[in-house]
This record gives structure tokens, C-alpha cells and sequence, in this order.
């Protein structure tokens, strides 16, 4: 029978991080959770690095995917003890309900965080159109990069001056194109990575959100790191989110890491707005044939499973990459090509269903 006892037993001969002992034994699983056939598993491993992290996850998926009745395996992981008591979600913690804290941001109206579980998928190009598609129509709008890990908005919007510090040392967004952006990148350099472990991560996410003067907004756009953990934790400990938007690619990997990605969501009571699909259809510019270059429809087919809406597909276009690559993204750059038709469309159904606060 699937049920917890059959998934520690599963999880039993996981070593844990550094070496000594398993995870089951040394308390790092906080929580399993079991829905028709779907397994959710909450890990603390406050010591392990990233090396350790992503073989402890990928031996639990292994673990449990095999036992019987699993459908889907989901593993969230946190390197910090707070967020590993956010991530036991809405029942009593022994130390209060870290989901207690959450506070609006005065101003804002929605929040909004674009999110998957994969890398590369083009998170970041999605959320800084979008987020021009939403200023263009006339809304007021935010981005905070939260991909501390590796910022890349401020290259993204071609910007390459710094955020002030207002009279009261709280830290002044910098504006481009119509749209104001805090990100980690404005502070570090860009040939350097960044190795953080999971306090200081969400020390840097809550002050962003928190200690920015990000003034009224309609919408602030949230890029997220790529996977399930402490940004994304802390993110939805620290403020209501309106809702998510998973961006995947058509193709099978891709889609089982966003369909984790929006598991995780689901698993910190953070509504899932839709699915944006990214690198669909490619259409030749010189014959116009179609090729489906990460497959077709498969963000169709995750909206059926999940019962999550497709908010749009949008097409692989070498403009797309370009504009990213030039600071100028698409619907900034052309408006009116296909691809920024693809974003307003999106950020259409965004404005209905979460209207700016002056329509
Ligand atoms: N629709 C598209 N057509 C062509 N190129 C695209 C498209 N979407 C994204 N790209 C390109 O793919 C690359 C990855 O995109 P992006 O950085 O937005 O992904 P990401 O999911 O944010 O990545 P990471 O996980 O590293 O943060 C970039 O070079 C970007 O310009
Ligand atoms: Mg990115």
C-alpha cells in the first residue's frame, strides 16, 4: 500500500549530507504527502550543498518513483531551518506558522512570480515581456529579480547603472523602459557565481521585496530561480502572492520539472495562475514551414493534467534572443511582430483575471 510508512521505508538507505547516517534516520524528511498517487516530499538538509542537494533529491525521485502507485514524485528542499518550517505548510509548526508573517506590500497590488522547475526555459524572458506587455497596456509595473543564483533581468533590459539609496537608506529601484528593477546583478559581477546557502538567500529575497521602494505598482513580476527551494520558500513565506505562472517547454523533460515546479507551489498554498509555453512552434522566416523543435503541445498536455490553464504558447523565434541578448526585449524592440502578440496575449489574460488598479 502507498503510504508514508512505504515512502520513509523507500527513502530509508538515502545517505544523508556529509556522509553520516541516512536521511530518514537523521530527521531530514519533514514531510510526505501522498495524492492520488502524486508523492510530495519536504526535505531540510541545512548543511548539504548544491553537489549534495541535487543527489539526495534525485536519489529520493529515484527511491519512490519505484515504488508502486506513484505517479509523480515531488521533492522540495530547503538548506534553512526557518524555510524548512514554512514548507511544512498550513498545520501548527512547533514554533509558530512562518506563513503568519506574510504581509502585502504597501502599494502593491499583485504579485505576481513566473516559475519552473527546470533551467533555461526562458523564465526571465517571459517575465520581462510580460512585464512590458503589462506597462505597455498602462499598468504600473515592478520586476525583482529573486534568481540570486544568477541574475539576469538587468542584462535582459540592457541596463547597466546601479540603484540608489533614498533618504532613508531604503534602496531605489533602477527604471528602464517604462519599468522599475531591483536585482542582484546590479551588486555582484557577472563572471562571478554566486554560492549561497539558505539564510542568505532569503535574507536577500525578503529584503528585496521588503526594503525596496518599489512605490505603487499595478503588478511586480517576480523571476525565480530554476527548481524548488529557498527563494521560492521564502518568496511565499514572506508575501500573498497573487499566483505563480510555470513556464516550460514542450518537451517531455521539461514538463515533468514544471509540473514539479507547480506541485511545489500548490504545496505552500500559493495559487498557480497558468502555464506559459515557451520555444513552441518554429516558423522558418524564409519558407514558413513549421518546426516543432522541443515538440508540440505539451504544455496542452500538462494543462489537462493538472487541470492548470495554458495561458499562451509562445513561439521560438531567433528575435526572441536577440532582444535578450541586446537589452531590447521583443516587446519593447517590435511591438507588433507575432512573438510580442503572443506576450500581450498573455499578459491579457493576466489583466482580466487581475486587474491594475485603474483599468
Ligand atoms: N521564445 C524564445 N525564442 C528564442 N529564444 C528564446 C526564447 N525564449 C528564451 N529564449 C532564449 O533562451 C535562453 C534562455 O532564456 P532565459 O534566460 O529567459 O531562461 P531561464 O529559464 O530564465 O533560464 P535560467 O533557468 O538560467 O534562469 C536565452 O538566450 C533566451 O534569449
Ligand atoms: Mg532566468
Amino acid at each position: 500500500m502507498l503510504d508514508r510508512q512505504a515512502v520513509t521505508h523507500a527513502l530509508a538507505d538515502i545517505i544523508d549530507a556529509g556522509g553520516s547516517g541516512s536521511i530518514v534516520t537523521n530527521d531530514r524528511v519533514q514531510k510526505v504527502d501522498i495524492e492520488r498517487g502524486v508523492v510530495r516530499i519536504t526535505l531540510a538538509l541545512p548543511n548539504a550543498d548544491r553537489d549534495e542537494k541535487d543527489r539526495i533529491e534525485d536519489a529520493c525521485f529515484d527511491a519512490v518513483m519505484g515504488l508502486d502507485g506513484v505517479k509523480d514524485v515531488t521533492v522540495v528542499t530547503t538548506t534553512s531551518q526557518q524555510s524548512a518550517q514554512a514548507a511544512q505548510g498550513p498545520g501548527p509548526p512547533p514554533t509558530g506558522n512562518p506563513f503568519d508573517d506574510q504581509a502585502p506590500i504597501p502599494g502593491v497590488k499583485n504579485i505576481i512570480a513566473v516559475a519552473s522547475g527546470k533551467g533555461g526555459v526562458g523564465k526571465s524572458t517571459v517575465c520581462v515581456n510580460l512585464a512590458l506587455a503589462l506597462a505597455k497596456r498602462g499598468a504600473t509595473v515592478g520586476l525583482l529579480d529573486a534568481d540570486v543564483y544568477g541574475p539576469s533581468l538587468h542584462i535582459l533590459l540592457g541596463i547597466d547603472s546601479r540603484p540608489t539609496a533614498g533618504k532613508d537608506k531604503e534602496i531605489r529601484p533602477v527604471e528602464k523602459h517604462g519599468l522599475k528593477l531591483m536585482s542582484l546583478g546590479f551588486l555582484t559581477d557577472d563572471s562571478t557565481p554566486v554560492i549561497w546557502r539558505g539564510p542568505i538567500v532569503m535574507g536577500v529575497v525578503k529584503k528585496f521585496l521588503l526594503d525596496v521602494e518599489w512605490g505603487d505598482l499595478d503588478y511586480l513580476m517576480i523571476d525565480l530561480p530554476p527548481g524548488t527551494g529557498d527563494a521560492q520558500l521564502t518568496l511565499a513565506q514572506t508575501v500573498p502572492l497573487t499566483g505563480a505562472i510555470i513556464v516550460t517547454t514542450p518537451s517531455k523533460l521539461s514538463l515533468v520539472d514544471a509540473e514539479k515546479g507547480l506541485r511545489m507551489f500548490e504545496q505552500v498554498d500559493a495559487p498557480v495562475i497558468g502555464i506559459v509555453e515557451n520555444m513552441s512552434t518554429f516558423v522558418c522566416p524564409h519558407c514558413g514551414e513549421r518546426t516543432d523543435i522541443f515538440d508540440s503541445d505539451g504544455g496542452q498536455k500538462m494543462s489537462e493534467s493538472t487541470s492548470v490553464e495554458i495561458l499562451g504558447s509562445i513561439p521560438i523565434d531567433p528575435a526572441v534572443r536577440a532582444g535578450g541578448d541586446s537589452g531590447k526585449p521583443i516587446v519593447h524592440a517590435d511591438g507588433n511582430s507575432p512573438i510580442a502578440k503572443a506576450f500581450f496575449a498573455v499578459a491579457d489574460k493576466i489583466r482580466q483575471r487581475f486587474p491594475a488598479r485603474v483599468a
